[in-house]
């Protein structure tokens, strides 16, 4: 490892968020729900207009559901749904034309016939951008992607492909959702909550962690400077010593 590149003052090339807050802020303004989830996809909107201008963010991770929040009532469950079927068709022109290549991930069994094309098509109609990735992470779950990874690695081991013991943190590594992009450099939850939440558990061993008050709906450039600016100040080490 370099250790002269450890301490630099650059942006991270990955940002991954937890978008938290948006039940808080509708309620706040005594208004439906799933208002606070229609005014959280214009934050992430905005944050990936953001991103795309900022010329060292590559790759923007967006948990938008996780294994977890089907235990919301079935009213919200379908409004967030219907949210991001509708945001995976208007927003594509604008992102298409800014250079965004989509990639979404998790576990995509229980998703409707419908969002699963739009998510077909989405990645399909950017495949050929590279100015920058947004992933976004529906009925995702850490835990889902390492028993997923396991399972990939077991069936490789019953055909003879592998043996248990060739086994190591890079193959299970390449099996895993975000195998192609390198870890999240910097990890955003905003709400107030100080917790992982079974986001990216394995790909955020090392990630630089940043918790922001603000309800997701109300994060906007501003605050995501703040992170930014913390992030560069900080010292990463990866379990090494910087003398
Ligand atoms: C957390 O707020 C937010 C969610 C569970 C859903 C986030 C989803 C979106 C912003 C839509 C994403 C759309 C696309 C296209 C990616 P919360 O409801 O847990 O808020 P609370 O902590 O105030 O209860």
């Amino acid at each position: 490892m370099n250790l002269d590149t450890i301490n630099s003052p650059v942006n991270p090339g990955h940002v991954a968020v937890i978008m938290d807050g948006n039940n808080r802020w509708a309620t706040k303004r005594n208004i439906p729900g799933a208002e606070g989830h229609r005014a959280g996809v214009a934050a992430l909107r905005e944050l990936v207009r953001y991103c795309s201008e900022l010329d060292d963010v590559h790759v923007l991770t967006a948990f938008a559901f996780s294994s977890e929040n089907w235990s919301r009532s079935d009213e919200e469950v379908n409004a967030i749904m219907g949210l991001m079927l509708q945001a995976l068709v208007n927003e594509l022109p604008e992102l298409n034309e800014n250079g965004v290549r989509m990639h979404i991930v998790g576990d995509k069994s229980r998703l409707s016939e419908g969002l699963i094309q739009r998510i077909d098509d989405a990645e399909k109609v950017t495949r050929q951008n590279d100015k920058m990735h947004l992933v976004i992470a529906i009925n995702y779950g850490g835990r889902w992607d390492i028993v997923n990874a396991a399972k990939k690695l077991a069936i490789d081991v019953q055909s003879g492909e592998l043996t248990p013991t060739e086994i190591n943190e890079e193959q299970l590594a390449g099996c895993l959702s975000l195998s192609q992009f390198p870890d999240p450099d910097l990890l955003i939850r905003t709400g107030g909550e100080h917790r992982i939440s079974n986001f990216l558990l394995w790909q955020s061993a090392y990630s630089e962690l940043y918790f922001s008050d603000a309800l997701w709906p109300d994060y906007d450039r501003a605050e995501f400077d703040v992170a930014l600016e913390s992030y560069r100040s900080r010292q990463r080490r990866y379990g090494g010593r910087v003398e």
